[in-house]
């Protein structure tokens, strides 16, 4: 059902657990399943200094997560934000059609995290 990509990610996923000193804290969840995931963002001349994420949820929510952190890590804002969860599925090699919602969490989770940042630091 999933490739080797997927399965390596939820295997051994990047950057899990807790920023204890997170700039922007990004949570997010599915009424499709009730799997929730919440991302973590270092901010540093507005650049992803350093990110990491929990997630309660599915392996592709957790190969998401995963393959997401790898993706932002070095970014700009404004190009995480462009981020969506069809990219991130696409790094992945792709996701079947029934697990293309997992990936959402993930996106949505950036997106909020970096919204959060920025009303933290009055940028909106
Ligand atoms: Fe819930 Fe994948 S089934 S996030």
């Amino acid at each position: 059902m999933y490739n080797e990509k997927v399965i390596d990610h939820f295997n051994h996923p990047r950057n899990v657990g807790e920023l204890s000193d997170a700039d922007g804290i990004g949570e997010t969840g599915s009424f499709k399943c009730g799997d929730t995931m919440k991302l973590y963002i270092k901010v540093k001349d507005d650049r992803i200094e350093d990110v990491s994420f929990q997630t309660y949820g599915c392996g592709a929510a957790i190969a998401s997560s995963s393959m997401l952190t790898e993706m932002v890590k070095g970014k700009k804002l404004d190009e995480a934000m462009q981020i969506t969860n069809q990219d991130v599925a696409d790094q992945l090699g792709g996701l079947p059609p029934l697990k293309l919602h997992c990936s959402n969490l993930a996106a949505d989770a950036l997106h909020n995290a970096i919204e959060d940042y920025r009303r933290k630091h009055d940028q909106v």
